[in-house]
């Protein structure tokens, strides 16, 4: 497989929900993630945890816990969920929530499902009390601190030529998942990254993402970076 830069890796690595069932290399998924502890996180504690899940009874609970957790969210936030982005055509808003759809149905077909999880510090148990989560206060911190390390799993991906999708529908079921994983109750999960050789026809491909004069400024919010 050809080498391909950061930057083509970074624009191109987009959403990519039809995976192959067919098997992954190990050899593979360890470089995925050993790109993955190359991340920063605060004060470089480094207290990630992968799971990989390969076990095919494992994926198939895990692809069900998820497609229920995704009933219940179309049921309790269906406002939330028809709530087009305003830079989003119909038709592009339509795409994503059909690709959606369609991981909704076959989570579990997926050879790899990799958990990215965090384990609460001694020190924010002792704040979380009992439970151990990692509490509301250093939650940012908390988050900062996984998922660069899920991004750059995801270029890692893009580069090995493998199809993967950042979601978090699954921490509507995280305690089944928990049990079902035998995580102890410190750790938190953050990211599930279904992990595959992408079907016929979902290739990687252009990120469309709006201009960065739209988003950045210079100085004081009120002064464009570039004026128009
Ligand atoms: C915080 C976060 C949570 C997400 N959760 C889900 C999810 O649960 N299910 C899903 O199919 N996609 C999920 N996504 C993927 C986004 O829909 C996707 O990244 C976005 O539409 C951009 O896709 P693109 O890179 O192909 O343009 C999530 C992305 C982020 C950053």
């Amino acid at each position: 497989m050809a080498d391909i830069g950061l930057f083509e890796a970074i624009y191109t690595a987009r959403a990519i929900r039809h995976l192959r069932p067919d098997p992954v290399p190990d050899e593979l998924i360890e470089k995925v993630i050993d790109a993955g502890i190359r991340a920063p996180s605060a004060v470089n504690y480094q207290n990630w945890i992968f799971v990989v899940v390969k076990d095919p009874a494992l994926r198939a609970r895990i692809g069900q816990l998820y497609r229920e957790a995704g009933e219940r969210i179309r049921s309790e936030y269906s406002a939330r969920l028809s709530d087009r982005p305003q830079h989003l055509s119909e038709a592009g808003f339509q795409r994503i929530m059909s690709s959606a759809a369609y991981l909704r149905e076959h989570l579990g077909e997926a050879p790899v499902l990799l958990l990215a999880c965090l384990r609460a510090r001694k020190a924010d148990q002792a704040v979380g009390g009992a439970g151990g989560r990692v509490p509301a206060m250093t939650q940012r911190t908390a988050s900062a601190s996984i998922y660069p390390a899920v991004q750059n799993m995801i270029l890692a991906c893009r580069a090995l030529g493998l199809g993967t999708v950042l979601t978090t529908l699954h921490t509507f079921a995280e305690d089944e998942i928990k049990s079902l994983l035998h995580l102890p109750a410190e750790v938190t999960t953050y990211a599930l990254l279904p992990i595959g050789f992408p079907q016929q026809g979902y290739k990687h491909g252009p990120v469309p993402r709006l201009p960065l004069e739209q988003v950045t400024f210079l100085d004081t919010m009120d002064r464009p970076w570039r004026q128009r």
